[in-house]
């Protein structure tokens, strides 16, 4: 192109022409675009403030809830859930608060995302909170069935093993072997009465274990029925003959 004195290649009108474009539609978009109050007091739009708090509100807080409901309201505020919303569990209430006829807050009584939410084990919770893995804790069964949702003290743990395996106990209780603890046949974690399946205690596996006591040459005092370890009941276990919770000679 030729303006009389300026000569200017073609490929530098061609980028003039898209620049000045630019610029145009740019200020375009700042007129068309730009909410009003953008920049009033600062680098955000004005109005915003009040948009959000023009917005519909789903949560009461606890302060509302324990007006009418104070019993739960003392029993949670002195338990291990203290610290907890009661709408965390409940889900957002504040129609209920409006209409408490009408509207019915949740109540989760269902195993499931209510209490795994906090409680189910993740590497990244702090230590020391108490944490489960679902699939090994109880199983099946709704978590409110032992815990108390609004004042959840851990249960007790069943404390000895016929509290699971009465059968077992009882059996035993009037056999030869009525007075052996169960402990001395099986090594047992104190975690087995509260997770049985993910904690299994161990259970003889050798004929040698009976005869420590029942061999012929073992040590234990002399009113323990012997037998020839090597000749009695050949290559079987011991227990494919005599029922170990009920051993009869
Ligand atoms: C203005 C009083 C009032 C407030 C505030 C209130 N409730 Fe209620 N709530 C009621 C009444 C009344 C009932 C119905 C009782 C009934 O049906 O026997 C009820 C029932 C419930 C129930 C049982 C629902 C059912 O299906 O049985 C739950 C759970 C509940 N409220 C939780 C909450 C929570 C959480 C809050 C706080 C966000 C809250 N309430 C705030 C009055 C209130
Ligand atoms: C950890 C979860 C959790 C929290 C936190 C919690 N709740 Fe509950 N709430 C439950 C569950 C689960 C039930 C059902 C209990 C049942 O059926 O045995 C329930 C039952 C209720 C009921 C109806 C039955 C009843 O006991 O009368 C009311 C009302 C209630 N909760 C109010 C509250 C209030 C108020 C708070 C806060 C102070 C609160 N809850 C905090 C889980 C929770
Ligand atoms: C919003 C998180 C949250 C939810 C949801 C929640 N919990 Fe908790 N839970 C806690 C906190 C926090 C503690 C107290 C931990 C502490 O004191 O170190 C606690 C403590 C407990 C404890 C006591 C453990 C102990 O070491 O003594 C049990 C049991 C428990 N919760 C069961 C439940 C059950 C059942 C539910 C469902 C109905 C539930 N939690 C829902 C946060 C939650
Ligand atoms: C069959 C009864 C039973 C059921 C069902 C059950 N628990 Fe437990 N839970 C227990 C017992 C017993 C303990 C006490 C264990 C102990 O000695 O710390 C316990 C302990 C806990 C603890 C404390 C763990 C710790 O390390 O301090 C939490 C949290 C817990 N349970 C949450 C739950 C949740 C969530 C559910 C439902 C998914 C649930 N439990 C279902 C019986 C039950
Ligand atoms: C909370 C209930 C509970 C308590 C308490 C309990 N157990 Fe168990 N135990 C179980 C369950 C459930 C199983 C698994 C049964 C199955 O999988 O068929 C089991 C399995 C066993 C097994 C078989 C393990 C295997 O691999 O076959 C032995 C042995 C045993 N328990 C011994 C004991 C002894 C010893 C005690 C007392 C120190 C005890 N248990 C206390 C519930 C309990
Ligand atoms: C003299 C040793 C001895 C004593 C004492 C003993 N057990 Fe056993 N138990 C065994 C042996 C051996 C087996 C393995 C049986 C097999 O594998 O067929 C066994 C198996 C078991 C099993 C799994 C198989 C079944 O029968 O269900 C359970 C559960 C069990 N014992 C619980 C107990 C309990 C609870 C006690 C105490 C009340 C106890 N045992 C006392 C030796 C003993
Ligand atoms: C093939 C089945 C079989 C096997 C395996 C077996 N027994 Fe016996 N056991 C018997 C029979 C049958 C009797 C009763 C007749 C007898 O005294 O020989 C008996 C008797 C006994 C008696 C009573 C002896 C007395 O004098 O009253 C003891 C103790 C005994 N067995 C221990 C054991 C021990 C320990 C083992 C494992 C090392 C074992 N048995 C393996 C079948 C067996
Ligand atoms: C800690 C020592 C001890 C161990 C281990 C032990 N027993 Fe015994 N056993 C006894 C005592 C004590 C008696 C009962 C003696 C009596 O009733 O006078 C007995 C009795 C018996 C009898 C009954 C004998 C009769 O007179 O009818 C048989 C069979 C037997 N045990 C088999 C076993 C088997 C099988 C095992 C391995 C699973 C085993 N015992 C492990 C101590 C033990």
């Amino acid at each position: 192109m030729n303006l009389g004195f300026w000569k200017f290649p073609d490929q530098v009108v061609r980028l003039a022409i898209l620049f000045a474009l630019a610029i145009a539609g740019l200020i375009w978009v700042r007129h068309e675009f730009v909410p009003e109050s953008f920049g009033e007091r600062g680098h955000y739009r004005l109005d915003a403030i009040d948009a959000v708090a023009a917005t519909e509100t789903h949560y009461a807080g606890r302060q509302v809830c324990v007006e009418c409901h104070d019993e739960p309201g003392e029993v949670v505020s002195s338990s291990y859930h203290r610290t907890l919303s009661c709408e965390v569990c409940h889900g957002p209430a504040s129609r209920h608060v409006e209409d408490p006829d009408t509207f019915k807050p949740e109540i989760p009584r269902r195993r499931g995302r209510a209490c795994l939410y906090c409680h189910e084990y993740l590497p990244s919770r702090p230590t020391g909170f108490p944490q489960i893995l679902e699939r090994q804790h109880n199983p099946m069964e709704a978590c409110i069935t032992c815990h108390d949702p609004h004042d959840p003290t851990p249960p007790e743990t069943p404390g000895s093993c016929g509290a699971c395996h009465g059968q077992i106990a009882s059996t035993k209780a009037v056999s030869h072997h009525g007075t052996l603890e169960c402990s001395t046949c099986h090594t047992t974690a104190p975690e087995h009465s509260v997770n049985p399946r993910a904690a299994r205690p161990s259970k003889p596996s050798q004929r040698s274990f009976c005869g420590r006591c029942h061999a012929t040459g073992a040590s234990s005092s002399a009113e323990i029925p012997r037998v020839d370890l090597d000749s009695h009941g050949d290559r079987y276990l011991c227990w494919q003959c005599h029922y170990p919770h009920h051993p009869e000679g």
